[in-house]
């Protein structure tokens, strides 16, 4: 068993989650940043405050494609401060771009939390804050985003993490472990 000071040496770089709204990268990212001790930082917190709006606002007023181009810029800026020794946590389009998924794989260990249609449908059921799911069949939305999402996700993953039956310790503590492993050997 290694120790936390033992951790922080090891973890040089940043601790990225990636995957579909749902999945559990807001609260995975708060707990990891807790036992690491290293700050968080949600995108779209980031680029809600920096726009002063909410991320429905952003999409009713400029459009997704503004949107995306924010989501860029954003983790543009990360890379070329060098932010290091964070956990980054990702809104779910955010590796659709490709030029997005290389940098989210230069800076750092990217863990993509998977979840099933049943359990993101359950997860997001009572929000109405993700405009991409206002619609009128959000399971089919889901799925069909799903479809084309899970290849993006995987090109830029360096592990994956079905999430449905995990508690949410035991999500965090693998992806500590695995990341600790990751780089002592890099
Ligand atoms: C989006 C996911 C959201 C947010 C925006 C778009 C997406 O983040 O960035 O509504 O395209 O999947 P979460 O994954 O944190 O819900």
């Amino acid at each position: 068993m290694q120790t936390e000071s033992h951790a922080d040496e090891q973890l040089t770089k940043n601790i990225i989650l990636v995957g579909f709204m749902g999945c559990g990268k807001s609260t995975i990212g708060r707990v990891i940043s807790q036992q690491l001790n290293y700050p968080l930082i949600d995108t779209d917190v980031m680029i809600s405050k920096n726009a002063k709006m909410q991320i429905p606002e952003i999409f009713k007023q400029n459009g997704e494609d503004h949107f995306r181009g924010l989501e860029t810029d954003l983790i543009q800026h990360l890379s070329d401060i060098e932010v290091a020794k964070h956990v980054i946590s990702t809104g779910g389009g955010l590796p659709i771009r490709e030029e997005n998924r290389g940098l989210l794989k230069s800076l750092g260990y990217v863990v993509w939390l998977r979840a099933s249609v049943d359990c993101i449908l359950e997860r997001t059921g009572t929000s109405n804050h993700r405009p991409l799911l206002n619609t009128p069949d959000p399971r089919q939305t889901i799925a069909s985003l799903l479809t084309e999402r899970d290849p993006l996700y995987e090109a830029c993953s360096d592990l994956i993490i079905q999430t449905d039956d995990l508690a949410i310790a035991d999500t965090a503590h693998g992806i500590i472990e695995s990341a600790r492993y990751y780089f002592s050997k890099s």
